[in-house]
């Protein structure tokens, strides 16, 4: 595995091939990266709503009216569309939930260990909640961090992919009730494959020199 080679492969698609789709097989990876990915105390705080379909991306879509025309392509023509979206809460409730989920996963030798993580996760929760009045950033940030495992991942795959913040998120709020369902969106991911005339795929990557942005102890 070259991981260069797929940085660099990899880059922000602008037009998708509206007539090549995912296959099932490798969708299935895509959803392993959504539901593996790492989060600080593994609280997991995300759901993600996907479109294949047209019918689907329509609905995405109405998010790209207003100011985010320039965006409505990208998802109408891709293969997939993932919306993230954050929850807004973490209650003792959903902690509860995701301890017993680690239980049943075998992740606890003794009760101790349990009780241990159990507290962990509920203290960054309350220091986050209470103290750093942070607690919606911390849960997004976990969610943005998925986004970038995708996104690496979608690369390993031969999966072009392109995140996209340009979009109306209080529209997809609306459009499938997350508020509702204690979840808020947060950005959106088309997923499928560039055409032979998309122009980013021809433009150079830039990125700062790693002197500037790295500091060697
Ligand atoms: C969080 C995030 C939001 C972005 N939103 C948009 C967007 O709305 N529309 C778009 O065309 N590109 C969007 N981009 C693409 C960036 O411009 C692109 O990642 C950046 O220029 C680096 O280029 P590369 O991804 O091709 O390496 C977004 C990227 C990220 C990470």
């Amino acid at each position: 595995m070259d991981i260069i080679k797929t940085l660099n492969w990899r880059y922000s698609t602008k037009e998708f091939d509206t007539e090549k789709k995912i296959s099932t097989a490798d969708f299935e990876q895509v959803k392993a990266l959504l539901r593996m990915s790492a989060s600080s105390t593994n609280v997991q705080p995300w759901h993600f709503v996907i479109a294949d379909d047209k019918k689907g991306k329509e609905r995405m879509a109405k998010a790209t009216q207003g100011g985010f025309q320039f965006n409505e392509k990208k998802v109408m023509d891709a293969s997939h569309v993932i919306l993230f979206c954050a929850k807004t809460e973490v209650d003792d409730a959903y902690m509860a939930h995701v301890l017993a989920q680690e239980d049943t996963d075998g992740r606890y030798p003794n009760e101790e260990i349990k009780v241990a993580m159990d507290g962990g996760r509920k203290f960054f929760a309350s220091m986050h909640r209470d103290q750093l009045n942070d607690l919606q950033h911390w849960i997004e940030k976990q969610v943005y961090l998925n986004i970038g495992n995708l996104l690496l991942g979608a690369g390993m795959l031969k999966i072009d992919a392109l995140p996209m913040e340009g979009v109306d998120l209080s529209i997809l709020n609306e459009e499938f009730t997350l508020k509702e369902k204690g979840l808020t969106a947060v950005a959106m991911v088309s997923l499928g494959y560039r055409t032979a005339t998309d122009f980013n795929a021809a433009t150079p990557k830039s990125r700062l020199p790693e002197n500037e942005i790295m500091t060697i102890l």
